[in-house]
């Protein structure tokens, strides 16, 4: 067994290290007046009770599919890590739009890439599905299964909104955020992840038929299949208390405390969950990414896309504690603690 500094190889503690970010956007601004002509909705009434002033649609014919997005954002994170694609050991998707049910988006942003040597994958996990890539890839280096990947959170939410339905289609948006991650011995990187699920309650956020559970043969074909139906408000009361709990024992299993953390950086759904966890964990809003303004909610794509615009605004300095902390479909939250490596 090869020897270093008195360790063997395999019994080094691998830290895995965000050494990269990237994210892509549609081009096509759908703005909040631009709604109103669809649905029975206005810019004072989706400012107010979500944040939302605008969000971006793709566009296939601009070459903005998911896989698409995907790659595009994972070419910048592997840009800024100075990393060739062919060094990925595994590359692990977040997503609940993937442009076809298989082959994986994973699959497709491999062939993108040329990443030869990745074992590639999706997770479905609904917004919660960038951390729980991230926390299947933190075990994956650890335990010394993999040295190099990709994560991505992707969706094209656009694709399965009903247009008439208000209550979600002035919410939720496409977009796509990418991190490199890789090991290394030096102390740092993600330091905790905790994820939770609860399936009893699925029925509050779901696509509403499609895939086998509505064989082919019996639907109506005027149905557009894969609707996203959700009940907004008690999921609104469940996001703040979930994702405050997951938070705090994130900070507890670090022995950490508010004042440790430099910068939280939520699922962006609603500006008012947002400013209830802030509220709830005694935090500054100074200390809390948003950027829902711009971009509504892209499910699993939230976080990467405002971990990349919050590395790039220099927001973030090495040594600093960040705070990942999600909810969304399932459901599923999930918190995880970075010592910022950049
Ligand atoms: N424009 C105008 N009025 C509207 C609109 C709209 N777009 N949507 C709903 N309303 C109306 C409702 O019909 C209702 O009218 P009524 O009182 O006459 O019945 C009124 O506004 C209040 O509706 P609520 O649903 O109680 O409004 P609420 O304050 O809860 O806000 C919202 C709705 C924004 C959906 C909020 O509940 C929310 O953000 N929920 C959480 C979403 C979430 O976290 N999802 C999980 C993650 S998303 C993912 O995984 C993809």
């Amino acid at each position: 067994m090869k020897q270093i500094k008195g360790l063997k190889v395999t019994e080094m503690i691998h830290h895995a290290h965000i050494v990269g970010t990237g994210s892509s956007m549609p081009e096509r601004i759908l703005f909040n007046k631009d709604l109103e002509t669809i649905v029975d909705t206005s810019d004072e009434w989706i400012v107010r009770r979500s944040g939302i002033k605008e969000r971006r649609i793709s566009s296939k014919e601009r070459d903005e599919s998911t896989a698409d997005l995907a790659t595009q954002a994972s070419l910048k994170a592997l840009e800024m890590a100075g990393v060739s694609p062919d060094h990925l050991d595994m590359i692990v998707v977040g997503t609940v739009t993937p442009d076809r049910q298989f082959p994986s988006t994973a699959c497709m942003v491999q062939k993108a890439l040329n990443a030869e040597n990745a074992a590639a994958f999706d997770v479905s996990a609904g917004c919660s599905g960038f951390l729980y890539a991230l926390s299947t890839v933190n075990n994956a280096i650890q335990c010394g299964m993999c040295r190099t990947a990709l994560i991505v959170g992707v969706e094209r939410l656009s694709s399965i909104i009903n247009w008439h339905d208000r209550g979600t289609c002035v919410l939720l948006a496409d977009g796509a955020g990418a991190a490199v991650v890789s090991a290394a011995t030096e102390h740092g990187g993600v330091l905790s992840s905790h994820l939770r699920s609860d399936g009893n309650l699925w029925e509050l956020l779901y696509s509403a038929d499609g895939n086998s559970y509505t064989p082919e043969i019996l639907r109506d074909i005027n149905k557009r299949p894969f609707h996203l139906k959700m009940d907004g408000n008690p999921l609104f009361r469940r996001a703040i208390g979930c994702m405050s709990d997951i938070a705090r024992e994130a900070m507890s299993h670090n022995s950490m405390s508010a004042e440790d953390i430099s910068l939280v950086v939520p699922h962006q759904a609603n500006l008012r969950i947002i400013q209830g966890l802030a509220n709830s964990l005694h935090i500054s809003m100074d200390k809390v990414y948003t950027n829902i303004q711009k971009y509504g909610n892209t499910s699993s794509a939230t976080i990467p896309i405002a971990l990349d615009e919050a590395n790039r605004e220099g927001l973030l300095n090495k040594g600093d504690h960040v705070l990942l902390v999600t909810f969304g479909a399932g459901l599923t939250w999930g918190a995880s603690i970075l010592k910022w490596s950049i």
